[in-house]
Order: C-alpha cells, then sequence, then structure tokens
C-alpha cells in the first residue's frame, strides 16, 4: 500500500490574549459609557447572528442610484414620512376618540382639543398631515410620470401606486367624518351621494359606505374602523410591496440623462 507524505500542521495563531484598548481605558479606567456601547454591540451582534438581518439592511439601503438624481427623487420619502407621522398621530388621537354618534364623537373630540395636553398640536398635526399626504402623493405620481417611471419594468410599481393613491384619499374622506360636527356630517353626506352617482357599483358603494340607506351611528363606525384599521394596514402592505419594487428594480433615471446616453448611442452607431 502506497504511504502517504507526511503534511505538517499549519501553526495555530495565539489567542488573541489582550484586546485593543479602549479610548476611555487609555488612562486605566472602564466608563460605564464604554460598557453601555459594548453592551449595545453585542445585543446587536446577538440578534444579526440568529437572523442575519443586517445583509437585507445593507441589501435595502446600500444600493447604486443613477446619475442625475435630485431632489424630486424625495417625494415618495417624504409622502411615507407623512404616513408615519399619521399613523404616530393617529394612535394618540384614538386613545381618547369615541365613536358615538349621540354627541360622544364630537365630545370626545372637544375634549383633546381644549383639555389633554398637546392635545391640540397633536391633532392638528393629523388633521393638516392629511392635507400634506394627499398633496405629496399627487407631486410624488407626479414625479413619477413626468420621469417616464411608469415604464418596463416598474409598471407593476405604478398600479400598485395607484391603489396606494385611492387609499389616501380614502383615508383623508373617513377621517372627515370622525369630528362628525355639521361640516362633517353635511359634507359626507355629500360625498357618499357623489359616490352613489357611479356606474353600476355606485349605489351599492354608497349603501356600503352608509351601513344600509339611513346616514347614523353605524356610518359612523363604519367609517372609524375603514378608517384606523381597514386602509392602513392595506396602505403599510402595499408600501412594502413599493418599496421592495424600488429596491429590486432601482430608480429610473432622469429623462434628460437618458436623452444624453441615446444620442450618445446614436453617434457612437453612426
Ligand atoms: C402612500 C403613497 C406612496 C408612498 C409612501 C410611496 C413611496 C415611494 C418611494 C419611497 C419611492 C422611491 C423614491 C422615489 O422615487 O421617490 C417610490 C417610487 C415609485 N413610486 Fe411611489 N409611493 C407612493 C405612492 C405612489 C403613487 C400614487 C404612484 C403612481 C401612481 C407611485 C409610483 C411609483 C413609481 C413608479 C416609483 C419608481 C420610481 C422610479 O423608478 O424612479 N407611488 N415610491
Amino acid at each position: 500500500m502506497p504511504r502517504l507524505p507526511k503534511v505538517k500542521a499549519p501553526p495555530v495563531p495565539a489567542p488573541l490574549r489582550t484586546p485593543p484598548p479602549r479610548p476611555s481605558e487609555e488612562n486605566g479606567k472602564v466608563t460605564a459609557g464604554d460598557h453601555a456601547v459594548e453592551a449595545g454591540i453585542t445585543v446587536v451582534d446577538w440578534i444579526d447572528e440568529r437572523t442575519s438581518l443586517s445583509g437585507a439592511g445593507r441589501w435595502l439601503l446600500f444600493r447604486k442610484v443613477p446619475k442625475g438624481t435630485n431632489w424630486f427623487y424625495t417625494l415618495g420619502s417624504a409622502t411615507m414620512f407623512a404616513f408615519l407621522s399619521q399613523a404616530v398621530t393617529g394612535v394618540f388621537l384614538a386613545m381618547y376618540y369615541r365613536p358615538d354618534a349621540s354627541g360622544g364623537a364630537y365630545e370626545s373630540i372637544r375634549h383633546v382639543t381644549n383639555d389633554v395636553f398637546l392635545g391640540q398640536f397633536v391633532r392638528g398635526m393629523h388633521k393638516w398631515g392629511s392635507s400634506v399626504m394627499v398633496v405629496l402623493v399627487f407631486l410624488h405620481m407626479g414625479r413619477t410620470f413626468l420621469f417616464g417611471a411608469y415604464k418596463y419594468p416598474r409598471e407593476l410599481n405604478w398600479v400598485i401606486g395607484v391603489v396606494l393613491l385611492v387609499l389616501t384619499l380614502v383615508m383623508a374622506f373617513t377621517g372627515y367624518l370622525l369630528p362628525f360636527d355639521q361640516r362633517a356630517y353635511w359634507a359626507t353626506i355629500v360625498g357618499v351621494n357623489i359616490n352613489g352617482t357611479g356606474p353600476l357599483l355606485g349605489p351599492y358603494l354608497s349603501d356600503f359606505l352608509r351601513g344600509g340607506g339611513e346616514f347614523g351611528a353605524t356610518t359612523l363606525s363604519r367609517f372609524y374602523s375603514i378608517h384606523m384599521l381597514l386602509v392602513p394596514g392595506l396602505i403599510i402592505a402595499l408600501i412594502g410591496a413599493h418599496l421592495y419594487l424600488v429596491t429590486k428594480l432601482g430608480t429610473t433615471a432622469p429623462p434628460w440623462e437618458k436623452a444624453e446616453n441615446s444620442a450618445d448611442l446614436r453617434e457612437a452607431k453612426a
């Protein structure tokens, strides 16, 4: 039987006995801050080892962006932050709001505005924030349209965007009724009646929104549930899909960059 040659085992590196000094250890002291920083890193490492989330984070955040990317590309993120602000302020308003059509709804809003600490501020942020979100979503849609970002391969993201636009408008419409004052009541009756004039589905839609033939207590609780549960849930899921596609496909270069490139190509061909 042939004998195998003897192989020398590679030297095992000596364990690192002295860890590098911490910045504040140089004078012999370990501060509470050092412990806190180290504990934070250990926790993050511990979670990352078990989830590999840092890989997903890198995939999401470290991307190449096309030449010519400009401030108009921030409109999508601005819309998202407007939505997050609405979600946070909405949670605080929901702590006090009562969807009671016999005066309780109006009274709970009056209480938030006049008595609760920072209540008027939070309510104001939510109220103005809804208009801000509607304006931003339209501007973002305009940007993606004018930059041709709806074309192949981003058609699906455009369609998801259209659903997000409709859902944003549903949020604004259903939220308007919640104070249940005269303006909210009559404006929503007009809105529901306009929906009723739609072809084929219109009458069913307005019946669904009213919760029957009459506008009253059922309508208010239905609007509240749509406003704070159904539509935000859908929006969160669709923003997730929207951002997944943005990360996967990347963003579109501005049209003038494309024109420059195709002119270059034509010149190169000629
Ligand atoms: C809640 C509403 C929405 C949020 C939070 C949102 C968020 C975003 C973000 C953060 C981006 C990447 C950055 C940017 O290009 O601005 C993006 C891209 C995009 N969005 Fe939206 N969006 C929303 C609604 C819409 C609407 C209404 C449309 C169109 C109907 C739309 C179509 C697109 C398209 C096509 C892209 C890809 C842009 C590109 O490739 O350059 N989005 N969106």
